[in-house]
């Protein structure tokens, strides 16, 4: 007999395996990545300085208010598709379809994003071993410098980035139980390269590195002082994308209820502390200045004497750990075009299950070949900031969903309860939005131009195919 928890909300398709550890681990596996090892560097140099570190600490306060509130939603309607089911139950079809717009942002976008750092970090490796990628196959055909501003890099496709993108997809179609096995394993080695950095490196800390500790404001709003501070907390806020990944995968926990609250907060948790410590960390080894780089952390570890070894071990980390971070971002974004399709919102190929590996597979090869044509062709530098602030538009929502739920449908079971939702909720709203306001315009032209674009394929497919949420909350009898 199986000892796996029945639920009600099972509908027998895909397959319940996840335990608490492998939720934390899938959390972590998706945080943990070009955030901490690519932009921390580039933040601290260009807008924060060691600030960096408090900056950290908001993003995070802020993830982890929408996080109180993701996890009672996860909690009351366990099933895959994370904030775009929770909206669609609660806040109707259009708002549904908004935030699920939005999450092709977070996790089909940022898987791309994610892969690009990932080849960067790779081309290093291999160049390190004396097998440099040929320039013409190791990046984007144009970079993007503003709005609509084009330049052509010389090279014609980013091949690291788009082979990786594969080999994930293939995995991801075997099966969730193999994909969070591969995850387990990377995520071990990832978290041991930072602990590793963290103690090798704490006694290299100089204390006048980290004097004066927010640097002064250089006359310019964001740059510096506590509007760089603040910043720098929109655009670190990437490292933290991922937590949610964990209610995504919902219908695939063994007891949802209780384990999705734990996966999502613990590995939140874990995570900010790391955080904190590691850019406390680098920005003590190396100054601030100096740390503009596409490797800030081995950057700043290869600078001091005796550390030689650990640089190398630093590369291998960020290959295996964006590698994980890849893996859990297209694993979310096949799940939540899976309960899109099952709700008529798209096409109803993104819900068909293997009939043996019990995954949605045509929905992850569909992924994986967008996700890999982006990651080839696209100028990503930009978009790390389009996938914040899409994410962060799609937190603010589902703290506005919590409290119109409490009214609605205040005597629903919760089986996971907001602490204080009244203070909870409007603080995320306002963190999510403060640090949406501090993010470059251009970003939210761009934010601007991929909603009318959703607007359009609402107009004409979902809002004709859409069937009722089958999710309705109600209060108990
Ligand atoms: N949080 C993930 C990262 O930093 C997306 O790479």
């Amino acid at each position: 007999m199986s000892d796996t928890p029945v639920n009600p909300y099972d509908e027998g398709d895909l397959k319940r395996s996840l335990g608490p550890f492998h939720l934390i681990s899938l959390g972590i596996g998706c945080i943990i990545g070009a955030g901490i090892f690519v932009l921390t560097g580039q933040a601290a140099a260009t807008f924060a300085g060691p600030g960096v570190v408090y900056s950290f600490a908001i993003a995070g306060l802020g993830c982890l208010f929408a996080g109180l509130c993701y996890s009672e939603f996860a909690s009351m309607i366990p099933v895959a598709g994370s904030a775009y089911t929770y909206t669609y139950a609660t806040l109707g079809k259009f708002v549904g379809w908004i935030i699920g717009w939005n999450l092709v942002l977070e996790y089909l976008a940022a898987s791309s994003t994610v892969a690009v750092g990932w080849s960067g970090y790779f081309n290093d490796f291999m160049s390190h071993i004396g097998l440099p990628i040929p320039a013409m196959f190791n990046g984007a055909p144009m970079a993007m410098h503003s709005f609509n501003e084009f330049v052509a890099t010389g090279s014609y496709i980013n091949l690291p980035a788009v082979l990786l993108v594969a080999f994930i997809t293939a995995i991801l179609v075997i099966g969730v139980q193999a994909s969070a096995n591969f995850n387990n394993a990377m995520v071990v080695i990832k978290l041991a390269i930072v602990l590793v950095v963290i103690f090798a490196c704490f006694s290299y800390v100089v204390p006048a590195n980290h004097v004066p500790f927010i640097p002064p404001n250089t006359g310019e709003v964001g740059h510096f002082g506590w509007t760089g501070v603040f910043r720098a907390t929109g655009v670190l806020f990437f490292a933290y994308i991922g937590f949610d990944a964990v209610s995504v995968a919902a219908q695939e926990a063994k007891n949802p209820q209780r384990d999705i609250p734990l996966g999502m907060l613990g590995s939140l948790i874990i995570c900010t502390f790391l955080y904190m410590v590691m850019s406390w960390v680098l920005t003590g080894i190396a100054n601030y200045t100096t740390l503009n780089v596409a490797h800030p952390v081995s950057k700043a570890v290869e600078a001091l004497p005796g550390t030689a070894w650990l640089t190398q071990w630093v590369n291998v980390g960020a290959v295996v750990g964006l590698a994980s971070v890849v893996l859990v971002l297209l694993l979310a974004q096949s799940r939540i075009f899976y309960a899109m399709g099952r709700d008529g919102m798209i096409s109803p190929i993104f819900n068909q299950i293997h009939p043996r590996f019990r995954t949605p597979w045509k929905g992850s090869i569909i992924c994986g070949i967008f996700s890999a044509i982006m990651a080839g062709f696209l100028p990503l530098d930009i978009l790390g900031q389009l996938v914040s602030i899409g994410t962060l538009a799609a937190f603010a929502i589902v703290c506005v969903g919590v409290m119109v739920l409490r009214v609605r449908a205040p005597l629903a079971k919760r089986p996971f309860r907001t602490p204080l939702v009244w203070v909870t909720a409007p603080l995320g709203i306002v963190m999510c939005v403060g640090m949406m306001a501090f993010l470059p315009l251009d970003t939210w032209l761009r934010l601007g131009v991929w909603t009318v674009i959703g607007l359009l394929i609402y107009v004409f497919y979902s809002s004709k195919h859409t069937r009722p949420s089958r999710y309705i909350i109600k209060n108990e009898a």
